[in-house]
Parts: structure tokens; sequence; C-alpha cells
């Protein structure tokens, strides 16, 4: 089976490499081979190869630089998902899409589930959804993946973020009043190695399990990296970022159980093998 990764070099792609690896027959792209908004690209790929499944996890993923970069960010969430839906559709290839919890606004108070109304928190939000809409309009052989707080090995995060302001900073502040689910990249990359081997179409929210807010996950990384550190709970509004972020966005992983598929362990659990893995880096 021919899986073609858009791009891998990013945080989640570089678990999904890892995870697939062994057992597919793996295409691999990046911005710098592949653009997926140039749909002429995108054809060459597939005359090229024996492709039955697009994992598209390339994106535009600076949430604040979308509110300036309208355009970029539109291209490659919304048309780039649309120009791999149309390839997919013509040549009877399974797609698989990464979206996010921004498509809500973070109003509710208990977790969000598949059908809930959307409304876009910010413009990253909107492109996501679109990016959703484009795929549900053009083919029907599709996995639309709603996820949130992702951390992994490749790139920045929360984490390493955390973990670097340690470093020359006596005390932090992090915003107390914003809950969702930390979701390790290893963890979702072997839930869409589950999803692979179905043919239960559709849409989903898949997370690690358990929630808290920004400081309690801040708490929770120096717990575990053994770091005394001054935490200050703050509010949203002591933290003014150009895009707006939810209060609550929690994903209900329901469904994706209801379907039969395995939960995903707590988010403590993935984030203290994560933490092993880079408090022992190299
Ligand atoms: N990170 C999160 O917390 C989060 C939450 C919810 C959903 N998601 C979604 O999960 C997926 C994976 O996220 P991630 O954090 O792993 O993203 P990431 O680390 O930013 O990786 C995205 C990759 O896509 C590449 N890319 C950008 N524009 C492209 C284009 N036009 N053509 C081809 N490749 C392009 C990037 O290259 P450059 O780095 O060179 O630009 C990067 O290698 C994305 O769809 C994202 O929207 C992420």
């Amino acid at each position: 089976m021919g899986i073609w990764i858009t791009g891998y070099k990013g945080m989640l792609g570089y678990d999904l490499v890892k995870i697939l690896n062994n057992d597919y027959e793996l295409i691999l792209t990046d911005k710098d081979t592949t653009d997926i908004t140039n749909l002429e690209e995108i054809k060459e790929i597939v005359k090229e190869n024996e492709i039955d499944l697009i994992i598209n996890v390339a994106a535009y993923t600076n949430v604040d630089g979308s509110e300036s970069n309208k355009q970029i960010a539109y291209e490659v969430n919304a048309i780039g998902a649309k120009n791999l839906a149309i390839i997919a559709k013509e040549h009877d290839i399974k797609l698989i899409y990464i979206s996010s919890d921004y498509v809500f606004n973070g109003n509710k108070s208990n977790p969000y589930i598949e059908n809930d109304k959307t409304d876009p928190i910010n413009y990253y939000g909107e492109t996501k959804l679109q990016g959703e809409k484009f795929i549900q309009e053009t083919m029907d052989k599709y996995f639309i993946i709603r996820t949130q707080w992702l951390y992994g090995i490749n790139n920045g995060n929360f984490v390493k973020t955390m973990l670097k302001l340690a470093e020359n900073n006596n005390e932090i502040n992090v915003v107390n009043d914003q809950y969702g689910s930390p979701t390790f990249t290893k963890d979702l990359a072997i839930a869409i190695s589950q999803l692979i081997k179905s043919d239960k179409y559709g849409l989903y929210h898949v997370t690690n399990s358990g929630e808290c807010s920004w400081f309690e996950f801040a708490k929770l990384i120096f717990e575990i990296a053994n770091i005394k550190i001054k935490l200050n709970s703050i509010v949203t509004s002591q933290y003014p970022t150009p895009a707006k972020r939810p209060k609550y966005s929690v994903l209900s992983n329901e469904k994706w159980l209801n379907e039969g598929f395995k939960p995903l362990r707590l988010f403590k659990d993935g984030l203290n093998e994560y933490m092993d893995l880079e408090l022992t880096k190299s």
C-alpha cells in the first residue's frame, strides 16, 4: 500500500514516518519539493507513484501569523486540501486531513462533538474549516481528524517553550482560563495507523485523554522535569495574542471509541514518555 505524506518534515509528519515506515511504501514530500497549493505539482506525484492513501499534514500552522497573512493561510490550509481532494477523487485515493479545535468558538463547557455547530475562533480555524468543507464537497473516501494542543519531538511546541523559558527566568506567567487536551504526536500517529486499516470514513475528534488548562499543563511539565520555578496563573486578557484562543475546546473522542478504535492514553502518560525522550536527547 502506497501512502503519500505531505508536509512530512513537520511535527506530526515526523512521528507518522516513524510509525508507518516499516509497514507501508511511503512517498514523502514537503514544501521544498511539492507545494500542495500547486495542482500541477500534485498531479506529478500521483502520476509517478502508486498511491492508495494521502495523509495531508502539510499546513500553514502559524496561528497568530494567519491573522495578518490571510492569503497564504487560506491557500495552504483550504486550497491545498481542495487540490488534494480533487486528485484523490479522480484516482480513487483515500485522503486524511488534520483539522483543529479552532473551528469552534470555545464557548461550551463540556467536550465538543463532531456535530456541534462550527464557528471558528480565529482565521486559522476558518481556513481549516474551509479545508474540511472542500474535502466533504469533493469526495467520499476521506477521514478528517480534528485534534489540538499537539507536541512532539520535531519542531517547536509548548513543552519546549516552557523548558526554554525556565532557563532564563525565575517566574513564568501562564494562562489558566483556556482548557484543552494536550496531544502527543506519536499517539496521534498511532491512532492514524488504525484509521488507515479501516473504511469507516468521516469526521473524528481524536486527542489524548483527559483535560487541563495551559497553567496546569505547565505545572505538570515542571514537575516531571523536576524544575523548581514560580508559576503565576494569569487570565487570557493578561496575555493578548493576535489570534483569539478558545476558552474551552476539549474534543469528545466518543465517536472514535464507538467506532471501535482504541482510546488514546491519558495526556499525562504521553507527556511522561515525551519528556523522557526530550530530556535525554543529546
Ligand atoms: N500543532 C498543533 O497544535 C495542531 C493542532 C491542531 C491541528 N493541527 C494540524 O495538524 C497538522 C500537522 O501539524 P504540525 O504541528 O505537525 O505542523 P508543522 O510542524 O507546522 O508541519 C507542517 C509542514 O507543512 C509544510 N508546509 C507548509 N506549507 C506547505 C505547502 N504549501 N506545501 C507543502 N508543505 C507545506 C511545512 O513546511 P515549512 O515548515 O517549511 O513551512 C511543515 O513542514 C496540520 O494540518 C495542522 O493544521 C496542528
